[in-house]
């Protein structure tokens, strides 16, 4: 009763109250409207609006919204689409009151009219001003995040600024890397809101000596609240907290030289059951263990799903699933929570899909694992034994005489797009990726190797893709997978086109969406994996799919085009999309939309540009070209210069045969539009560089 009336006092009455009343439960203010904030994200499923990155706090990206299912989804169609400019668009949206966000390029956030499609209003945080050699890392912004009215989106910079959700005006911005020197750390990921405060991450892993460490602040002020490591620094410099202490014991050699990485980039859930927050860290940096920390030891907290208190941030339990991990198989992929009866127990569990090719399902009251199966091939361990919950390592899959192929690549056999976890029936939907890589150490100098300056790609061991013999290129390398979480069984799978496609969306209408590289938007039936609809979107669907009701009638929406990662795995195509016709686009569906799109642009065949004077250069040249291409272009230019899209393919640019021309344009960039700055390569390194490109285009001529 007293509750009730101090609703609607001040916080300082309640204050005094509580001083004079300490025998009775009452509430703040703050908790009050924290509650009322909170029932949107409570729940295993998504309901009228889809307020966060994975819908839920629980992350399962799966909505109990039916009124699109399996008996009228044939009568899905295009409600409306709005057109977007150049940049990542593989962006994750949010839906409350009527309003979509989305977050694409370099974090430009649009806030647009569910219902009509109208633009109504656009924040751009001028990345391209602020990232500096950042720039050249290619990443976009994945998400935002929505709390109280207020939108959050992080940048490549590290800033992370609080927005007004009606009118986009800046409320607060945080610089979340103020007190980092190395200028490699960057925000691609959604921040996430929990109980009034924002958690935000970085990554930067692969690009210099990082140290990963996630942060919170205050949702209304931005005040830091607390920080929490990954991995230890110099002990000499004494430990944050018992925890940096415990896993300094797991690391050799002098690994805060090298940074030793976890840096999580990516996935974060909120339990609030049991008040904590979990974080799935990243791999090593750098990835080669033998330089990292000598070859040996676990090296926490590095792969891992970490629980910490969500008050304090304090350490209270962690599951590593890839301990010494040498590989980039890291867990930063989303966690999701449910409850399951597992033989014949009622577990509250947590399910990942990290990039090592295994299905884990934990006891997330204290992190012990339950149970784990491979989803794909994976050879670099048998299986996960259940009484140590370690895995059990092929011996070859350290690369011990410094090179093996090992399945799943480092793009994981699942990545960042999420899958969806239908709680209810105890099933996920995976977008699995089935590549494999040859890891190879020979060329590295083990004992002296240092990153690269610049901000360049090097993880300490040289990479290729690889795939199966009795594949082609063409064949398909990515599945859709349904899983029982429970039996740790497949339910059903289809395969998909090339080996990267987009995020999933089941639903309780019984339907499982998902976008695939090639252009299709499809829906199956989430029993049987059967294909029920399908919309040719044009251009290459992967950003994960959102559903919500707006004046109470159910749409999906997602975004259409390319952005992170792709560049590096994408060499598995047929049909590539093209960076200067393909369009970005926010697509939005309804039951008997009839909207069009605009007719597909034919697709143009890749013509090499006209170098007369062309020789091929020696085997050297071309290996160095290779080895300074694949660490400062690949990342937009693509896998071997095979551009996927995400920048012009440089094979028929007519920029590269004009050497004075070439050397100008790459040391002065187009930051604007996505194309950083090297001013400082000489032109040795320049010259290696177009060495190589030039060759690639000449096999690209002989084939024409
Ligand atoms: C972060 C992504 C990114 C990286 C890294 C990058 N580029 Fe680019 N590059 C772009 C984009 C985007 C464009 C297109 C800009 C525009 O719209 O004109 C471009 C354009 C170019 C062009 C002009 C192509 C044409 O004909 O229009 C050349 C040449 C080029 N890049 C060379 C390089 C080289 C060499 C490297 C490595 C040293 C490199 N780029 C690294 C994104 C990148």
């Amino acid at each position: 009763m007293y509750t009730i009336n101090l609703i609607k006092k001040t916080a300082k009455i309640v204050l005094l109250l509580l001083c004079t009343l300490n025998s009775i439960t009452v509430f703040s203010e703050d908790e009050i409207s924290i509650k009322k904030i909170d029932a949107p994200f409570l729940g295993t499923s998504a309901g009228d609006d889809w307020p966060v990155f994975n819908g839920t706090y629980g992350e399962q990206h799966f909505s109990a919204l039916e009124e699109i299912n399996t008996t009228n989804v044939e009568k899905l169609g295009l409600a409306w689409h709005m057109d977007l400019d150049a940049g990542n668009t593989v962006t994750g949206p949010l839906e409350v009151d009527n309003t979509i966000y989305i977050s694409k390029g370099y974090s430009v956030v649009h806030a647009i009219d569910a219902v009509s499609g109208k633009l109504l209003w656009k924040y751009d945080p001028d990345v391209a001003k602020h990232a500096d050699i950042r720039l050249r890392q290619g990443w976009g912004s994945r998400g935002l995040a929505w709390w109280n009215n207020k939108i959050y989106v992080g940048t490549l910079d590290g800033r992370l600024i609080a927005l007004e959700a009606k009118t986009g005006d800046v409320v607060w911005t945080v610089n979340t890397l103020e007190e980092i020197e190395n200028g490699s750390y960057f925000i691609s990921g959604a921040p996430r809101v929990f109980d009034g405060k924002v958690i935000i991450g970085n990554g930067g892993t692969e690009h210099a000596s990082t140290r990963g460490f996630v942060t919170t602040y205050d949702a209304e002020s931005g005040k830091q609240l607390w920080r929490f490591y990954v991995v230890p620094g110099n002990p000499k410099d004494g430990f944050e907290n018992k925890a940096m202490e415990m896993a300094a014991e797991t690391w050799h050699g002098e690994w805060w030289k090298v940074g030793g990485g976890g840096n999580t980039w990516n996935a974060f859930t909120y339990d609030k059951e049991f008040g904590q927050i979990l974080i799935g860290t990243g791999n090593g940096s750098p990835w080669n263990i033998k330089v990292r920390s000598q070859g040996k030891g676990d090296n926490l907290f590095l792969c891992s799903i970490v629980a910490l208190d969500a008050e304090t941030g304090e350490y209270r339990w962690h599951y590593q699933v890839n301990p010494g991990e040498t590989w980039d198989y890291n867990a930063s992929m989303d966690m999701q929570l449910g409850e399951a009866e597992i033989d014949g127990k009622q577990r509250k569990i947590v399910v990942t899909a990290p990039k090592n090719g295994f299905f884990y399902v934990l006891d997330r009251t204290n992190g012990k694992l339950i149970s784990a199966e491979k989803i794909t091939k994976a050879n670099w361990a048998s299986h996960i034994d259940l009484e140590t919950g370690r895995p059990v390592e092929n011996p070859e899959a350290r690369y011990p005489k410094g090179t093996f192929t090992l399945y799943p690549s480092p793009a994981g056999a699942h990545s960042w797009l999420p899958m969806s976890f239908d709680n209810q029936k105890n099933r996920a939907f995976i977008p699995v990726i089935e590549l494999g890589a040859r890891y190879d150490d020979r060329m590295v100098d083990l004992k002296n190797w240092k990153h690269l300056p610049g901000n360049a790609v090097d993880t300490a061991v040289i990479l290729e893709l690889e795939y199966d013999k009795d594949r082609k290129l063409t064949d398909p390398m990515s599945k859709l997978l349904a899983w029982d979480i429970v039996k740790q069984k497949e339910i059903w799978s289809v395969p998909g086109p090339g080996s990267w496609n987009g995020g999933v969306l089941a639903t309780r209408g019984n339907i499982v969406f998902q976008g695939q590289i090639t252009g299709e938007f499809k829906a199956y039936d989430a029993d049987t994996g059967k294909l029920l609809w399908s919309f040719d979107a044009g251009d290459p669907v992967l950003a994960p799919p959102i559903t919500y009701l707006a004046d109470g009638k159910q749409y999906v929406t997602v975004l259409t085009g390319l952005g992170t990662s792709i560049s590096f795995y994408g060499g598995s195509l047929g049909a590539l999309p093209n960076y200067r016709t393909m369009k970005r686009r926010v697509l939005t569906f309804s039951l008997g939309g009839n909207a069009e799109l605009p007719p597909r642009s034919k697709e143009q065949a890749r013509v090499a540009f006209d170098d007369p004077e062309y020789e091929l250069p020696d085997t050297k040249t071309l290996e160095m070209g290779q080895l300074m291409f694949m660490s400062r272009c690949m990342a937009c230019h693509g896998d071997g210069a095979l551009a996927v899209g995400q920048a012009p393919d440089l094979r028929t640019s007519g920029i590269v045969p004009l050497k004075p021309t070439f050397n100008a344009f790459v040391r002065n960039g187009v930051k604007a539009r996505g194309m950083p700055s090297f001013e400082e390569l000489p032109d040795e390194q320049l010259h290696l560089i177009r060495e190589f490109i030039r060759w690639k285009a000449a096999t690209l001529r002989e084939n024409e």
